[in-house]
């Protein structure tokens, strides 16, 4: 039987009609048209659903659509600004070559905004720990990591 939750997504107050077996990722893709978390695995594995709940990472796919009710939720749809400019984590992965296929990116995005938030300055090893969850079959992680520093270093005031 369909219930109605209410959120917050990406800024704005919203309303859906949702099953309860439902995962935080389907609600995303196919309710709200937003298909940039991915379904790669769906079973917590691979970190391309990934997106912000109350301000943790988490994998939408193993997210019971139940829990959202009262949440802020961010995707990676809510980063860039209405006029179009990239986040600037967003415009560190273009810079820095740490895109290929694309598959993996916003969730990757999405964590290390995640990481971000909390912690502006992170060593190396506090990236990796933050993208531990987040697979990439492409990049080798070596540039995905720079763009993650560079956007750091120009968070910096
Ligand atoms: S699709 Fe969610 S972790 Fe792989
Ligand atoms: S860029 Fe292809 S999986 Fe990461």
């Amino acid at each position: 039987m369909k219930k109605v939750i209410s959120f917050k997504l990406n800024g704005e107050d919203v309303e859906a009609e949702v099953e309860p077996h439902w995962s935080l990722l389907h609600l995303l893709r196919e309710t709200f048209e937003l298909t940039g978390a991915k379904e790669g695995c769906g079973k917590g594995e691979c970190g391309a659903c990934t997106v912000i709940v109350d301000g943790k990472a988490i994998n939408s796919c193993l997210f019971p659509v139940m829990e959202v009710e009262g949440c802020e939720v961010t995707t990676i749809e809510g980063l860039a600004t209405l006029n179009g400019n990239l986040h600037p984590i967003q415009e560190s992965f273009v810079a820095n070559g740490a895109v290929q296929c694309g598959f993996c990116t916003p969730g990757m995005i999405m964590s290390a905004k995640a990481l971000l938030d909390e912690n502006k300055n992170p060593s190396e090893d506090d990236i990796r720990t933050a993208i531990a969850g987040n697979l990439c079959r492409c990049t080798g992680y070596v540039q995905i990591i720079e763009a993650i520093k560079k956007a750091s270093e120009r968070r910096e005031p």
